[in-house]
């Protein structure tokens, strides 16, 4: 992996909109309102994968006590599987157990093959399905998984 990780600063919140609008469809993807609320959320964590100055990733997280949520992780596409993602998830993870996360939840569309192959290689399982949760129309499949602490 080539691209170098680094906390979010409010000045990337646009090549994040961007990004986001890149990597999901219209029922999807955030809203630049809805992006902003997210990044603001108490507990929010945001790590950005970039290469020199160009933002190719991004992994936004939540805290509640001892319980994380995974609220998007982004690659653009030029850039997948060059373990961009695999990287964005492991630095997220850590922080959050740092912070106390002992257990990690998401959601994912249920058509979103590489999202699911991905998420089960880092060790999420499969909960339920939340009907119609993306807009209505689209389902998710709700995963979860308990952090350990990562090997030295
Ligand atoms: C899902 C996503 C974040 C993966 O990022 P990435 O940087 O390409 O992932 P990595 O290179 O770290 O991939 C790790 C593993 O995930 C799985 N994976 C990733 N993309 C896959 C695909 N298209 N098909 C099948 N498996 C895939 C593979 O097991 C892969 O390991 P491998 O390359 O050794 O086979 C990226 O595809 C993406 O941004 N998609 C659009 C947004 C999205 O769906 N986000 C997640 C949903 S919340």
């Amino acid at each position: 992996m080539d691209a170098a990780l680094r906390p979010y600063k409010p000045e990337d919140v646009e090549a994040l909109y961007q990004l986001d609008q890149q990597c999901y469809p219209p029922e999807i993807a955030y809203s630049r309102r809805e992006m902003k609320w997210y990044l603001r959320l108490p507990g929010a964590d945001c790590l950005v994968a970039e290469i020199g100055s160009d933002i190719i990733g991004f992994i936004l997280t939540a805290q509640e006590g001892n319980l994380g949520h995974i609220i998007t992780l982004d690659v653009t596409e030029a850039r997948r599987r060059r373990d961009v993602g695999t990287a964005l998830l492991a630095a997220a993870e850590a922080r959050m157990f740092d912070a106390g996360v002992r257990r990690v939840s998401l959601e994912t569309a249920t058509d979103n093959a590489a999202a699911i192959a991905f998420w089960k290689k880092h060790g999420y399982r499969t909960q339920g399905v939340l009907k119609g949760y993306y807009s209505n129309q689209l389902d998710a499949y709700e995963m979860h998984k308990l952090l350990a602490p990562a090997p030295k």
